[in-house]
């Protein structure tokens, strides 16, 4: 049958069953509800929910979801002949979401997911496990919610070696961090202000640790670079120590402060190596991921040719998840798929993990310290052992009441160009310092 035939010529719908009916899964009804005609015309074909699934069939949803079958026991969506498709929009690594996927993929059905936690730790099994049974695995709300990114990067820059990617993964750090930008507050006032509002659950762990972000990283990381996916080769530094005084401190040096997960792939004449890691950092006033506002995303991918590509939207919400989860079942209504990662699983390169410690930069680092005689010069002892070079060195005497800093001076450096390695030992140091009080914060300052 020819592409270009005519919308429902012959073809039959496309049968599609819902797994998770909460907020992702309820947006998906409401997509296909709202657009059902456009979407078949661009389909070639329609697309109907056959069956729907969740934990409580009697929870008031918001939805009418009589029209559907609804099945108590998820496997069932899968035995079920009249199903192409599987939605999975349960969530969690594991559990019933992994055994979920692995009986739909290994009953040679289309799987379609959102599921960032999953795919970053079973992507690969479950992408060999596609291939061994011919079956679509599209994972586009995975990365970025709404933003169709791991299909610009899979299709649109296919054609490119791509050196770089990096951008901002979290919404709710980003919602954090411009609203403490804006209001003056600190990290617990801003997170509190955050969950009022909806863009925190009521334990923010996954997201201001740095863990939701480096799911999504080491899925790009992957793609990007035609790697194994590795989660483990991940580190993820989150946002809880950032204080007010330092984003003051980055707008004074003509920065802001934003969590950045980066991935970059070492040359092979250096080994080869990648480095992946999720950490706040300062980015420079005039970079485009300085003007990314509240609760958006925003990926940057570096292509050989193509230059430098900027990605900017919702990462999260009903409305933009489901866009992208059914912009991956128009694909199979198509026949439009290929290998998850871009290529078979066993053309994907082993890389080593890059040493971090010896990328070279400069940092942006932030003490509080009693205010003594001395103290400085045990800061200016430590960075000279550690072989550190001080660029400049600010002391701004009581910083009130911000993140606990009220008994200590805080003192901001930024330092020369070095290895990140010689501000680890110097801050192993000053940490350890009676004077020192808390944690000491150090990000990279990004050139970008
Ligand atoms: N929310 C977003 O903006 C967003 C954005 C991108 C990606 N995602 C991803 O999308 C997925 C779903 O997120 P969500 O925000 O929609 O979550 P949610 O609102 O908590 O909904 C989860 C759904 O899964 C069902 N469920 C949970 N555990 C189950 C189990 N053991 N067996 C059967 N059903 C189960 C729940 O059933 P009940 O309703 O009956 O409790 C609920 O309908 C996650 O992987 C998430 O990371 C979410």
């Amino acid at each position: 049958m020819s592409p270009y035939s005519a919308p429902n010529a012959s073809r039959p719908p496309l049968r599609v069953a819902l797994a998770g009916i909460g907020v992702v899964g309820g947006g998906v009804v409401r997509l296909l509800e709202a657009n059902r005609d456009l979407i078949a015309r661009r389909a070639g074909r329609a697309i109907e929910i056959i069956a729907i699934s969740a934990r409580d069939r009697h929870r008031d949803r918001g939805i009418d979801l009589t029209p559907y079958r609804w099945e108590d026991d998820m496997g069932a969506l899968v035995a079920d002949d009249d199903v192409d498709v599987v939605v999975e929009m349960i969530g969690g690594a594991d559990g019933a979401a992994l055994t979920l996927a692995r009986q739909t993929l290994g009953a040679g059905k289309a799987l379609v997911t959102a599921n960032k936690a999953m795919i970053a730790h079973h992507g690969l099994d479950l992408a060999r496990l596609a291939e061994q049974t011919d079956t679509p695995l599209k994972y586009e709300a995975a990365v970025a919610g709404g933003i169709p990114v791991i299909k610009a990067i899979r299709e649109g820059a296919s054609a490119n070696e791509i050196a770089r990617v990096y951008g901002i993964l979290n919404g709710t750090c980003n919602y954090i961090l411009t609203r403490m930008e804006r209001d003056g507050a600190g990290f617990a006032e801003a997170l509190a202000a955050a969950q009022a509002e909806g863009y925190a659950e009521a334990d923010p762990t996954f997201d201001v640790d740095g863990i939701d972000a480096a799911h999504k990283l080491s899925i790009l990381a992957a793609l990007c670079f035609g790697t194994k996916l590795d989660i483990d080769a991940v580190t993820a530094n989150g946002i809880r120590n950032i204080i007010a005084a330092d984003i003051r401190e980055a707008e004074a040096l003509g920065h802001r402060v934003r969590l950045i997960g980066m991935a970059e792939r070492d040359s092979a004449k250096n080994g080869g190596g990648l480095y992946q890691h999720v950490q706040p950092c300062l980015v420079p006033a005039d970079h485009p991921l300085a003007y990314v506002p509240g609760a958006l995303n925003a990926v940057v991918a570096e292509g050989n040719f193509v230059g430098r590509l900027f990605f900017e939207g919702a990462g999260a919400g009903a409305g933009p998840t489901a866009s992208a989860i059914v912009a991956d079942i128009i694909d199979i209504a198509r026949d439009e798929y290929g290998p998850a990662f871009a290529m078979p699983v066993d053309a994907l390169d082993q890389a080593p993990t890059a040493d971090a410690g010896a990328r070279i930069g400069k940092h942006y680092v932030r003490l509080i310290v009693e205010d003594r005689i001395g103290v400085l010069a045990e800061i200016a002892t430590a960075m000279r052992d550690a072989e550190v070079s001080i660029e400049s060195f600010i002391q701004r005497g009581t910083d009130g009441g911000d993140g606990g800093s009220e008994d200590g001076v805080v003192i901001a450096i930024v330092t020369h160009e070095g290895p990140a390695s010689a501000i680890h030992a110097a801050l192993d140091v000053l940490a350890a310092s009676d004077h020192v009080v808390g944690t000491p914060m150090h990000m990279p300052i990004l050139a970008l």
